[in-house]
């Protein structure tokens, strides 16, 4: 596991965006050969899907033979409601970018066959031959997707019932009524995103330093379901200054002196150029 230490939410969106803008542009996606990226919601990649935009509108990067999954989505909450994730997908992305809509894949929360929603979409990912790359966020408990603490860390894609501490983080969305925040979520598994080739988890904010001393400085462990990444050959963290409050000062000091190359996961080694 690498952690990249940028000095604000700010510098962690133009560099995420950059970094996926290149990985897109190195695989050279093709109809033959598609880039597949797993991609979160929250607050915190929203910078990012931004700045992705305006690499798009100059035309520095092109999401025509790109497939998306989305990481989760909540049980039963209209696909048109504005704190749905595919409201939020297609608003703050996809809405704006060359994307096809049918390389689009966000579970569907509304359908009654909850579990065959769930088992169809880990047998699309497998038919697609699995994720280039896939970017996560985390909850300040350490979940990745909706894997709440306890989580199995080989699960798949499946429903899951949310904390009261995820449904109070998620209240602002829902005008700060936990009563309209929904009980459960469909969810890809911790060993949905371990498959994936790549892994780029983004973490802002001091409300996140105790996960991310979690997901870093101690044990792999279900109740921080993060931290099962230590396990996977290839995960880049890529934070902000106030996420690193908790970590020790030579975990932070080895990570700021790390060889930048050794950071970056590059076919070329070609610098990354907005
Ligand atoms: C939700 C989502 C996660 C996301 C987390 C943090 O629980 N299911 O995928 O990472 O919120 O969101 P934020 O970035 O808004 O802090």
């Amino acid at each position: 596991m690498k952690l990249l230490i940028l000095d604000s939410p700010d510098e962690v969106a133009s560099w995420s965006a950059k970094y996926v803008a290149k990985r897109i542009n190195e695989s050279k996606p093709s109809r033959d050969r598609y880039f597949v990226l797993g991609l979160p919601t929250g607050g915190t990649p929203l910078g990012m899907y931004r700045k992705l935009i305006e690499l798009h509108k100059k035309g520095k990067v092109s999401f025509q033979y790109v497939v998306t999954f989305n990481m989760d989505e909540y049980v039963n909450l209209p696909k048109t409601h504005s704190q749905s994730y595919h409201y939020f997908m297609y608003d703050n992305f996809f809405k704006h970018i060359d994307i096809d809509p049918k390389n689009v894949h966000i579970l569907d929360g509304t359908v009654s066959d909850l579990k065959s929603e769930c088992s169809d979409y880990e047998k699309k990912i497998k038919q697609i031959g699995g994720f280039d790359l896939f970017i996560g966020g985390i909850g300040a408990d350490g979940h990745i997707a909706f894997n709440e603490p306890g989580s199995s860390l080989v699960s798949r894609t499946r429903v899951k019932t949310l904390t009261d501490d995820t449904r109070e983080a998620n209240a602002r969305f829902f005008d700060n009524d936990i009563s309209q925040v929904p009980r459960e979520a469909l969810t890809v598994g911790v060993g949905t995103v371990m498959d994936a080739r790549e892994v780029m988890i983004l973490i802002t904010g001091s409300h996140k330093a105790f996960a991310l001393y979690k997901a870093i400085e101690e044990g792999v462990n279900h109740m921080w379901t993060i931290s099962a990444f230590q396990l996977h050959p290839n995960t880049l963290m890529v934070c902000d200054e106030d996420a690193t409050l908790e970590l020790k000062v030579k975990t932070v000091k080895y990570f700021k002196n790390l060889n930048p190359h050794e950071l970056i996961n590059s076919d070329s080694n070609a610098s990354i150029k907005s």
